[in-house]
């Protein structure tokens, strides 16, 4: 069975839909890792799970900070590491470390809107719509392979909020639904491709979501 573990900095909601889907008789998360005193340890905490937070430093450089987060890593071999609103930008090294196990969730159609303040620029664009990313970890900041996206409505009354809780929504369903790919050996990482069942993935999976964030298309390499 894959081991995970997740890493956060924030509310975790990500991790709790992370963790719901799971069999909690067999879990594949076995830790979760934060930064700081996040809020969403709660989630982890509350399945028993172990939790550490390595908080950095003063003056700590990037490699020396990801060199201890390894170290707490380390005792739980994971397979599988899941940013699930993890705040930090992870150092070449650590990303070369754990090249094709490192995926991340991005609030944002990508290769639109990289980086912060994804919700804002979406609604100072005028987009007509907005949604989710789910992507594995090059060294390039949310640049890599995408296996799946999450599309919603922005609607003209957004604000910031509105709209983050609309693509949270649709998040926790697509985060779960592909590290079950990863974890069940369907999907995995080749040379900055994807490959899904032994074929190389053309584009993304989608999925789209209403304004409720009702389900209104679902890939169809999931459903079986
Ligand atoms: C999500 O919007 C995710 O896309 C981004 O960080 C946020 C984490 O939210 N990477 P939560 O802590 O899972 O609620």
């Amino acid at each position: 069975m894959t081991r995970i573990v997740v890493l956060i900095s924030g509310n975790g909601s990500n991790l709790a839909a992370l963790l719901a889907a799971e069999d909690a008789a067999a879990r594949r998360t076995v830790a979760v890792l934060s930064n700081r005193d996040a809020a969403g340890l709660a989630h982890a905490r509350r399945c028993n799970l172990p939790t550490h937070v390595v908080k950095p430093r003063r003056g700590e450089s990037r490699e020396d900070y990801d060199t201890r987060i390894d170290a707490a890593l380390a005792p739980y071999d994971p397979q599988l590491i899941v940013l699930a609103g993890f705040m930090r930008i992870l150092s070449a090294g650590f990303v070369a470390r754990h090249a094709g196990r490192l995926v991340n969730i991005h609030p944002s159609l990508l290769p639109k809107y990289r980086g912060l303040n994804v919700h804002q620029r979406v609604l100072d664009a005028g987009d007509a719509e907005s949604g989710a990313s789910v992507h594995f970890v090059t060294s390039e900041l949310d640049a890599g392979p995408v296996l799946i996206q999450a599309s919603v409505p922005v609607l003209a009354d957004d604000d910031e909020a509105a709209l983050s809780a609309r693509i949270h929504k649709a998040e926790h369903r697509i985060y779960p639904a592909a590290v079950e790919l990863i974890a069940a050996g369907r999907a995995h990482a080749e040379s900055g491709s994807i490959w899904l069942d032994d074929s190389p993935l053309t584009a993304p999976l989608q999925a789209r979501f209403d304004q409720h964030g009702v389900l209104i298309a679902w890939p169809q390499q999931l459903t079986d």
